[in-house]
């Protein structure tokens, strides 16, 4: 039957509960506010003035100040668009040949990878200006050639993509 015990031990455990949430509360207000109350994480802004000036500017900006400013991080979240059909991995080919190495490299030289003719008719070496005018528009720089991707119109997106390109040498 339902003694008092049972209800005491009930209404213990509740009261127990929540003076538990009480203590626990204390303790996480303690920790993350200042004594005033004030939350004690401070958010950086950016200075929106500059901002506004780097959006101006970016016309005139060289390709070369651009990679000077390149992030690797995001040029590894630019190789998103790339990873479906290209392996880093050296040796290994997809859809695409591998890009272990790539910026340097001579145009269409990875062996048993069969390029087209359209490739295989340029000269030269993968350097950052032939990357950077590949990758803004491959059908334009070479017309015929078999990859299927449009182009990466951001100048910056493909500054930071040829850095993230050039780390992958040993
Ligand atoms: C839909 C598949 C596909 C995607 C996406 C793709 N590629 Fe390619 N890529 C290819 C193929 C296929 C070739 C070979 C083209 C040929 O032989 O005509 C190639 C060739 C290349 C080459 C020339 C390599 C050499 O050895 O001469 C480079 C550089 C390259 N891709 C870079 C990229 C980058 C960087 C991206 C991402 C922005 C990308 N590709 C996205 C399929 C793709």
């Amino acid at each position: 039957m339902f003694d008092t015990m049972t209800a005491t031990k009930i209404l213990g455990s509740i009261c127990g509960a929540l003076l538990f949430f009480v203590v626990l509360g204390f303790v996480g207000t303690n920790l993350y506010s200042t004594p005033s109350g004030v939350l004690a994480i401070a958010i950086e802004v950016d200075d929106p003035d500059a901002a506004v000036a780097v959006v101006e500017e970016e016309e005139e900006v060289s390709f070369e100040d651009l990679l000077a400013s390149a992030d690797l991080g995001r040029g590894e979240r630019a190789w998103a668009s790339c990873r479906a059909c290209h392996s880093l991995e050296a040796g290994v080919n997809g859809v695409g040949p591998y890009m272990h190495g790539v910026v340097g490299r001579e145009v269409a030289a990875v062996d048993g990878f069969n390029y087209s003719s359209a490739l295989e008719s340029l000269d030269g070496v993968w350097d950052v200006d032939a990357l950077n005018a590949f990758l803004l528009r491959p059908s334009d720089y070479a017309p015929g050639n078999r990859m299927s991707y449009a182009g990466m119109p951001r100048d910056q997106q493909r500054a930071d993509l040829i850095l993230f390109l050039k780390s992958l040498t040993d």
